[in-house]
């Protein structure tokens, strides 16, 4: 394993991945590549001068040719979400950004794990599934990982548990759709709400309803108070990195390009799947109740329509640019 990790994007999202990428074990060297090159400099600089306090990883900012042997490279370039937009209205200008940085990625780097966060996170591993034949497990979009750690540390402060003891995972689109795992989280190895009740803080539907709610516009509500939302990003992007790079073999809640899921055609929606140095397994679909189910067959039906769009709009630019 190299521990070389390469960054497309150095604005809010890349530069907040970086600097705690620079902080993280297994993690020798990064590299920031951006069409702003004056700009990914500038951050390279900045947080090679807080990793000259400890932290042991080289960073500098260059090009795609740099990215050379990269264990992961993280794909963040792209416009990011306006107040009123969802992420799907991202979808035609993000595809024709995330084409040309593929393109690029894949001609020095083949065999890398790509890690997506540029927005509509889900539809970009099908893109480079589809459109560069990169294999599924090597394509992998952050998902509903940062969106499951949201999740655990709501849980965790109501019940009054730390994080780490919640096992809970949002499954489906990085967004709107997204589905909370009620029936699958758990803690102490009972059923989340049975822990719940016995720990004196029971879980009515009315109360999960709320959390689900309040997990699901976190994003919305961060970006209101401050522009943008990116630190969560940022430990999420370093802690699926740190999985990939150090081949840990831990369980995330990502997104990968399915050919069926649920009677639903190509898709790419968050199940859980082991993440390593061969970049994440098969996805793991586990049991769910009616209700998650259904929800879960829209949420991947929502990004199949999503991809199609995706997909059709590569077609044209490439058509275009001939
Ligand atoms: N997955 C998630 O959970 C999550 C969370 C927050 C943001 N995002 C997404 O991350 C993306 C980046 O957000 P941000 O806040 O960092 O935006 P930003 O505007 O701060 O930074 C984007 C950077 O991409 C660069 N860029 C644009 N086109 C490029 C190209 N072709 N090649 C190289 N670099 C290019 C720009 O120069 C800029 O520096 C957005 O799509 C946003 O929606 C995802």
């Amino acid at each position: 394993m190299s521990g070389k990790v390469g960054i497309i994007g150095a604005g809010q999202v890349g530069a907040a991945g970086a600097y705690l990428l620079s902080q993280t074990p297994g993690v020798r060297e990064i590299v920031l590549v951006d069409l702003d090159h004056a700009r990914a400099r500038s951050e390279a600089s900045d947080i090679a001068h807080a990793a000259a306090f400890g932290g042991a990883a080289q960073i500098s900012a260059g090009t795609y040719a740099d990215l050379a042997g990269a264990a992961v490279v993280v794909v963040t370039a792209g416009t990011s979400l306006k107040p009123g937009q969802t992420r799907l209205d991202l979808l035609a200008a993000n595809i024709h950004v995330v084409s040309s940085v593929l393109e690029r990625v894949l001609a020095v780097a083949p065999e890398t794990v790509l890690l997506f966060a540029t927005n509509p996170v889900d539809v970009m591993p099908a893109v480079a599934v589809r459109r560069f034949g990169v294999p599924p497990g090597r394509a992998i979009g952050t998902g509903c990982a940062l969106d499951s750690a949201r999740f655990r540390d709501r849980l965790a402060r109501q019940l009054g548990v730390a994080p780490g003891s919640v096992h809970a995972n949002v499954l489906g689109e990085h967004g709107d759709s997204e589905v909370m795992h009620w029936s699958g989280a758990q803690i102490a190895g009972m059923p989340l709400t049975r822990f719940a009740e016995l720990h004196g803080h029971p879980l009515p539907p009315e109360a999960r309803d709320a959390i689900a709610q309040e997990v699901r516009t976190s994003a919305y509500r961060i970006k209101e108070g401050k522009g943008v939302s990116n630190f969560g990003i940022g430990g999420c992007i370093a802690r699926l990195a740190r999985a990939i790079v150090n081949d840990e073999h831990v369980v995330f809640s990502v997104s990968t390009f399915m050919e069926e899921l649920l009677g639903v055609q190509d898709t790419c929606v968050s199940l859980p799947h082991v993440l390593g140095a061969r970049g994440a397994s098969r996805p793991f679909l586990p049991p769910l109740d009616e209700l998650e189910a259904a929800a879960l067959r829209h949420s991947a039906s929502v990004l199949h329509d999503a991809i199609r769009a995706g997909l059709e709009a590569t077609a044209e630019v490439g058509r275009d640019e001939r």
